[in-house]
């Protein structure tokens, strides 16, 4: 089996003291609340939420938050928001690893792969009810944002399944991950601001800024599926070809070198992968990647917290460096 734990995302570079005191909060609430007391259930989770991940999401989240020196009241809110997103984002993936018939994440089997399709179901049902819970004690008006955004987000999984990929369009490719990705990576934004008690003006600048981000994550995260590396991602190579994904590396090879095979097994994306991978494509798909993020830092440098915006603005750069 491979081994587990995937490197926390912000690795050796350095936290401020007080973001790390948070994620480190941040990480008991979530290790808490992602338990059953039914054996299988427990299992399951706990094993997937100790395996790591990058918690980039509450990270973002009280980066935003804060980044606009946010009151210490509203800490322990900016808490419950950072962990219900994450476990929010955790249940998508058992479910997205369910309709990707995924194998390996965060290092390890999927829940999917390990347990079958019932038990994945219904584990991530339940990390749903968890996060929605920690959710409830957030005020009325910012439950309503991020609702919007989860809305968009299941939207974006299902357009996914729907759409045909021979016939996908750079433009619906673009709808469907700001669907997906995005719109969580804007809730965390407009969670930090929001409870940072932000103007309506401010708020927005920031949710651009994440929906910005979260777009450049999706793109790497893709052009990572063809040329990262497993014991980093923790995910197979070649997944999304081999699951008839049709995404940015594979928009812009059929663009230069015409259309993908028609049978997608190891065989044929070994026989494309010098294309693939090649400066044409990847050059282009990277130049994208880099004008998202470069858009999103420009937006978060609202923030008025100096050492907190510098911050920020490596975390872009750190994010865009898993492909540069
Ligand atoms: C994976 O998200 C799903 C995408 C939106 C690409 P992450 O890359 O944040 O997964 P973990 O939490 O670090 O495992
Ligand atoms: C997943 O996108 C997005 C959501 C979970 C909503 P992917 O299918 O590319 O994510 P990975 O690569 O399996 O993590
Ligand atoms: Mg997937
Ligand atoms: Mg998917
Ligand atoms: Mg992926």
């Amino acid at each position: 089996m491979k081994q587990a734990h995937i490197p926390f995302f912000p690795g050796k570079f350095h936290l401020p003291p007080l973001l790390r005191k948070d994620l480190r909060n941040i990480e008991t609430m979530i290790r808490e609340e992602g338990q059953s007391s039914n054996p299988l259930m427990n299992s399951m989770i706990s094993t997937l939420i100790l395996n790591g991940g990058k918690r980039i999401r509450p990270l973002i989240l009280m980066t935003v938050f804060r980044g606009l020196d946010g009151a210490e009241e509203a800490v322990q809110q900016a808490y419950h928001a950072g962990a219900s997103l994450e476990l929010i984002h955790t249940a998508t993936l058992i479910h997205d690893d369910l309709i990707d018939q995924s194998k390996l994440r965060r290092g390890a089997p999927t829940i999917y792969a390990q347990h079958g399709i019932p038990p994945a179901v219904l584990a991530g049902d339940y990390l749903f009810v968890v996060a929605y819970a920690l959710a409830s004690t957030l005020p009325k008006n910012l439950v309503q944002k991020i609702i919007t955004d989860l809305r968009h987000m299941a939207e974006g999984q299902l357009l996914e399944e729907m759409i045909n990929p021979k016939t996908l369009t750079f433009t619906e490719y673009l709808n469907i991950i700001t669907s997906k990705t995005a719109m969580l990576f804007r809730s965390a934004c407009v969670s930090g601001a929001f409870l940072a008690g932000a103007s309506e003006s401010m708020q927005q600048v920031l949710s651009d800024a994440g929906l910005m981000l979260g777009i450049a994550f999706q793109l790497i995260d893709d052009m990572l599926d063809v040329m990262g590396n497993e014991n980093i991602t923790g995910k197979p190579i070649g997944a999304d070809f081999l699951a008839d994904k049709m995404t940015l590396p594979y928009l812009l090879y059929e663009e230069h070198f015409g259309d993908l095979p028609q049978e997608r097994t190891q065989e044929t994306f070994q026989a494309i992968y010098a294309d693939l991978t090649s400066e044409l494509v990847m050059l282009q798909a990277k130049r994208l990647a880099k004008e998202k993020t470069k858009n999103a830092q420009k937006g978060f440098s609202v923030l008025t917290n100096a050492s907190i915006r510098t911050f920020i603005l490596e975390i872009c750069d750190k994010m865009l460096s898993r492909i540069l």
